[in-house]
C-alpha cells in the first residue's frame, strides 16, 4: 500500500510511505528557498510525482495531518483545499501523527510515547502507551488548560528580540552563559498527565512577567541580562519537562513535537528512562510521514512488525534533480550558443577522501554535496559544510561567511568507534546519536583538542556515524583522523542565515562562487 502523507502548516512537507517504509519525503522550504515554508506543499508533491513517475492521484491512500493552532486560518484553509483535492483523504489529528512517527520509528515494540509542542489542533501534547502496533492515548493536554508551557520558549524568544518559532535554538544557546534566577519558578507545575500554568494564555502571568522584563531590558535599567532570562527559561522548562516525563513514562520512551527539539533537556531525559528515542524530524515537518504511518497502524493493528527504526534520514531528492521550480522566470529563457550537449571529454572530478581531508587539515571550508537530501532540521552528511574542529576561531569566521549569528558552537560529526573516547557516558548504538537530537558532555581531555565544537557548558551535539550509513562521509572523517589524530569534524548545514538547507546542485555551486565555501566536493 502506497500512502501520500501531507502537512500544510508551517514546515509544510509531503512524503510517500510504502508498506511502512519511507520512499521519499520532502520539506517544501527546500524547494521554495523560504525557511519554514507553510501552506500546500505543491512543489514537494510535484517533485515526488516526478521522482516516482506517477500522477498526484496514483496513491492508494492520502493522509493529511491537521495544522498547528498558531498557523492561523490560512493554513487551516490550505488543509481544507487539499481535502477538496483528495475528497477521500484521511484527516489525521496533529498529535496522532506526531505519536505515530515516534512510535513506528522508535523500534520499541512496547513503549511510552509522549508528544508536546506549541499547539496542534485542540491539543498541546499527549501521553500514549503503545504495544503491538497499537497506540493507546491515555491523556491529552488540552489547549485551554496546558497551553502556556508549550509556548514558553516561543514567548521568551520573542521577548528577547528574536524571531519566535525560528530562533528558539539561539535562546537555548544563550542559556549556558546565564544564571538561573528562578524567574519562572512557580509558573508551571505537573499535575498527573497534565502541565498546568498560572492562568490562560491571554491573561497569562508568564506573558505579563515577560513583558515587564522586556521593558526593563530595553531601558537597560534591569540587572537582568539576556543570558539570565534565557537560563531561567531553560531551567524552568527543564525542571517541568523532566518531572512530566518521569511521572508518565513506563518502560522505554519515544517522543516527538517541538518541545523535544531541546537537546539539552533530551540529554537529561536519556538518564531518566530505560531507553530513549527522539523522532529526528520532531518538528511539524515530520507530520507528513507521521500521518502516512498512522494509516499503516490503522490497517495493521496488532502487527508489531511495523515498528522499525530507520538508519538514516536520506529521503530527499537525488543530486541529479534539476531545479525546475522557477516557472514563470523569464531569466531562464536563453538561446544556446552551441550544440555540444554530449558527454564531456573529461570525467567529473572524483574526490578521494584523503584529498578532502588534506584540504580540511589546512583550514579550508568544504561544502559536501552528495546522495539524497536529508529530511528533518539537521544536515547529516549529504548537504553539509565541513571544517577543522581544532581551531576555535572558525566559529566566528565561518559564521561570518555564512551570515549567521549563533550562540552555540558548531556541532561535530564523530566516528562511531571513537565516540566513547570523546563523549561522557556514551555507549555505542545510542538511538539519538546519528541524528543530532541530544547532547553529551565532552570529556575534559578532549575539550581543548576540539574547542570549535564544545559549548561553554562543556556539551556537544554530535552526529555519530558508522560507515555503512554513509561511506564517503565516514571515509572523509576517517582520513582526517589518520592525518591529525582527531576523529571528528565540524558539521554544519549547507545554508546561509535564514535560508533552508540547500537542495539542488546549482545552489551548492552558487555557495562556492560567492565564497561561502572554499571547495565544493561532489560525492
Ligand atoms: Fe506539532
Amino acid at each position: 500500500m502506497r500512502v501520500l502523507g501531507l502537512y500544510c502548516g508551517h514546515d509544510a512537507s509531503a512524503a510517500v510511505v510504502e508498506d511502512g517504509k519511507v520512499l521519499i519525503a520532502l520539506e517544501e522550504e527546500r524547494l521554495t528557498g523560504t525557511k519554514k515554508q507553510g501552506g500546500i506543499p505543491a512543489r514537494a508533491i510535484m517533485y515526488i510525482c516526478q521522482a516516482l513517475r506517477c500522477s498526484p492521484w496514483d496513491f492508494d491512500e492520502v493522509c493529511v495531518a491537521t495544522p498547528n493552532l498558531h498557523s492561523g486560518r490560512t493554513h487551516a484553509e490550505d488543509t481544507n483545499s487539499v481535502l477538496r483535492m483528495y475528497p477521500n483523504a484521511r484527516l489525521v489529528p496533529h498529535h496522532e501523527a506526531h505519536a505515530a512517527l515516534a512510535y513506528v520509528w522508535s523500534g520499541f515494540p512496547e513503549c511510552t510515547v509522549l508528544t508536546l509542542d506549541g499547539g496542534g489542533a485542540d491539543y498541546f501534547g499527549s501521553v500514549n502507551y503503545c504495544s503491538g502496533g497499537h497506540i493507546e492515548r491515555v491523556a491529552s493536554l488540552r489547549k485551554d488548560e496546558d497551553e502556556a508551557f508549550g509556548m514558553l520558549y516561543y514567548y521568551v524568544t520573542e521577548a528577547l528580540g528574536f524571531t519566535p518559532n525560528r530562533h528558539e535554538g539561539k535562546v537555548m544557546g544563550l542559556a549556558a552563559s546565564g544564571r538561573d534566577l528562578g524567574l519562572f519558578d512557580g509558573l508551571f507545575w505537573v499535575d498527573g498527565e497534565h502541565i498546568r500554568s498560572a492562568g490562560k494564555r491571554e491573561e497569562n502571568i508568564v506573558f505579563r512577567r515577560l513583558n515587564s522584563m522586556v521593558a526593563q531590558y530595553t531601558r537597560m535599567s534591569s540587572p537582568l541580562s539576556r543570558d539570565d532570562i534565557a537560563a531561567s527559561c531553560q531551567a524552568a522548562f527543564e525542571r517541568t519537562l523532566l518531572q512530566w516525563v518521569k511521572g508518565n513514562t513506563v518502560g522505554k520512551l519515544a517522543v516527538s513535537g517541538g518541545c523535544f527539539a531541546n537537546v539539552l533537556t533530551n540529554m537529561k531525559i536519556a538518564n531518566l528512562v530505560e531507553d530513549f528515542y527522539v523522532a529526528p524530524p520532531m518538528m511539524d515537518d515530520g507530520l507528513s510521514i507521521g500521518a502516512a504511518l498512522s494509516a499503516f497502524l490503522w490497517c495493521h493493528v496488532g502487527s508489531a512488525s511495523l515498528v522499525a527504526r530507520p538508519r538514516h534520514m536520506y529521503f530527499g531528492l537525488p543530486p541529479s534533480a534539476f531545479l525546475w521550480c522557477h516557472v514563470g522566470s523569464a531569466s531562464l529563457v536563453a538561446r544556446p550558443k552551441h550544440m555540444y550537449f554530449g558527454l564531456p571529454q573529461e570525467p567529473r572530478h572524483i574526490w578521494k577522501p584523503e584529498s578532502v581531508a588534506k584540504y580540511l587539515s589546512r583550514g579550508y571550508v568544504i561544502g559536501l554535496f552528495q546522495g539524497a537530501m536529508e529530511f528533518g532540521p539537521r544536515a547529516l552528511g549529504n548537504r553539509t559544510i565541513l571544517a577543522d574542529p581544532r581551531d576555535k576561531s572558525i566559529n566566528k569566521t565561518l559564521n561570518e561567511r555564512l551570515s549567521r549569528t549563533e550562540f552555540m558552537p558548531f556541532a561535530p560529526v564523530i566516528l562511531e568507534e571513537y565516540a566513547p573516547e570523546i563523549l561522557e557516558d556514551y555507549e555505542v548504538g545510542k538511538a539519538n546519536a546519528p541524528f543530532m537530537t541530544s547532547c553529551w558532555k565532552v570529556k575534559e581531555e578532549w575539550v581543548s583538542k576540539i574547542p570549535a565544537v564544545v559549548h561553554v557548558d562543556g556539551t556537544a551535539r554530535p552526529q555519530v556515524i558508522s560507515r555503512d550509513v554513509n561511506p564517503f562521509y565516514y571515509d572523509i572523517v576517517k582520513a582526517f583522523y589518520d592525518m591529525t589524530g582527531i576523529p571528528c569534524l565540524i558539521n554544519t548545514s549547507f545554508n546561509t542565515h535564514e535560508e533552508p538547507i540547500i537542495c539542488f546542485e546549482q545552489e551548492a555551486q552558487w555557495a562556492l562562487k560567492t565564497g561561502r565555501v572554499d571547495v565544493l566536493v561532489r560525492g
